[in-house]
């Protein structure tokens, strides 16, 4: 098997080797002492910090430190609106809608329209102004609190965004974006800027609220180059280094590789009909044997099942039911038919509920979004 990987914010490519990732880019585990802290102040720990789907951070103890002294933070995530929402996107966002409940938080959900403008080739600008407000249903229905969450484009808040952007760029010099993002002479200029303006949320409500208010950033580990730059500016600007918390990329229903948008077949959107959901989980990758016969021999790996990752991401919460449906995976106990029939009817559920929400989100956009 192919053990390259790559992991940029535009790209992830390969079975990502989670450990080798963090070393290389710097970041901290989040180890046992760190997650009795987590647990200590929200009276559980998530399922996905039990089961290290978000594996990683940057000084995050010293957010939980400041918020012991009752200093509070704010939340910092977002979605580069290249497509409709698919089922992956939604486990960071279900963690931040877990953050927010638990230390009753603020947040900011920003929607990079420009980025993904300026990245995708195919897409017009309309396209991706179109998209994030598809994404901002889905965003809705995860069901933050309308009262602490501030959704915004980034080309409609554009006028309070901007002059944050332009202070945070003129300490970038191009040598360092290049460095971190591998720009070259045909990249285009606009996305050589871009980087300032996904910084500016981990400054902004500092500016808003006049005070230095601490941020944490969840969200899946491939955006980190953004916020290297974004720490290292930080102090210049007489600002706090936001803090993050990391997650791994849900697989896609194929042999390998993140769910991605890109791939329509491997992948399960929020707006697929419950039916085309459950067509694409019975055609998903399974990692079994090639009959019945040696399946029962044998066993499969619920390593690379797509199947059993779909339920450890995001689909049972219950570490036991967990441990034993990859035991039976593991043992050929159970056959991949079967196993996928049952999946299919969760997600199928799953769909239909989400479904109901992001139709109701419909008339309560404006509860949600910044406007300037
Ligand atoms: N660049 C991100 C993407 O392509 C979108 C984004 C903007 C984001 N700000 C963020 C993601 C903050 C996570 C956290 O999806």
């Amino acid at each position: 098997m192919n053990e390259d990987f790559v992991v940029t914010p535009w790209e992830v490519k390969g079975r990502v080797d989670y450990e080798k990732l963090a070393k290389e880019f710097g970041t901290s585990k989040i180890d046992e002492k760190l997650l009795k802290r987590i647990e200590k102040i929200a009276g559980e720990l998530h399922f996905m910090l039990r089961r290290g789907i978000f594996f990683s951070h940057r000084d995050l103890d010293w957010i939980l430190e400041k918020y012991g002294k009752g200093e509070k933070f704010f939340l910092y995530t977002g979605r580069g609106p290249s497509g409709h929402t698919h089922i992956g996107h939604l486990i960071p966002w279900i963690f931040t809608k877990w953050l927010q409940e638990k230390f009753d938080v603020e947040l900011y959900f920003q929607l990079t329209d420009d980025e993904k403008f300026l990245v995708k080739r195919e897409l017009s600008l309309e396209d991706t102004t179109n998209y994030a407000y598809e994404n901002i249903l889905d965003i809705i229905a995860v069901g933050f609190d309308p009262e602490k969450t501030h959704i915004f484009t980034n080309t409609e808040y554009a006028k309070t965004q901007y002059k944050l952007a332009l202070k945070i760029a003129k300490h970038v010099t191009f040598s360092t974006a290049k460095a971190v993002f591998g720009f070259n002479e045909s990249s285009n200029i606009g996305i050589t800027f871009f980087p300032a303006m996904q910084a500016v949320p981990c400054f902004l409500p500092s500016v808003l609220k006049k005070k230095n208010i601490p941020c944490l950033i969840p969200a899946a580990i491939d955006q980190d180059p953004y916020w290297r730059i974004a720490r290292d500016v930080a102090p210049r600007l007489g600002f706090y280094k936001p803090a993050q918390i990391h997650s791994k990329f849900i697989p896609g229903l194929g042999p390998s590789g993140k769910m991605s948008a890109s791939e329509p077949k491997t992948t399960i959107f929020t707006t697929d009909s419950p039916d085309i959901a459950e067509k694409k989980i019975m055609g998903a990758f399974s990692g079994g044997q090639a009959t019945a016969e040696l399946q029962r021999k044998l066993g499969g790996n619920p390593e690379i099942c797509s199947i059993c990752q779909y339920y450890y991401f995001l689909f049972e919460e219950d570490d036991e039911k967990v441990r034993k449906i990859f035991d039976d995976e593991r043992s050929g106990k159970i056959l991949s038919g079967e196993h996928k029939k049952e999946l299919a009817q969760r997600v199928k559920k799953f769909i239909i509920e989400h479904q109901k929400k992001r139709e109701k989100a419909k008339d309560r956009i404006e509860e949600f979004v910044l406007r300037d």
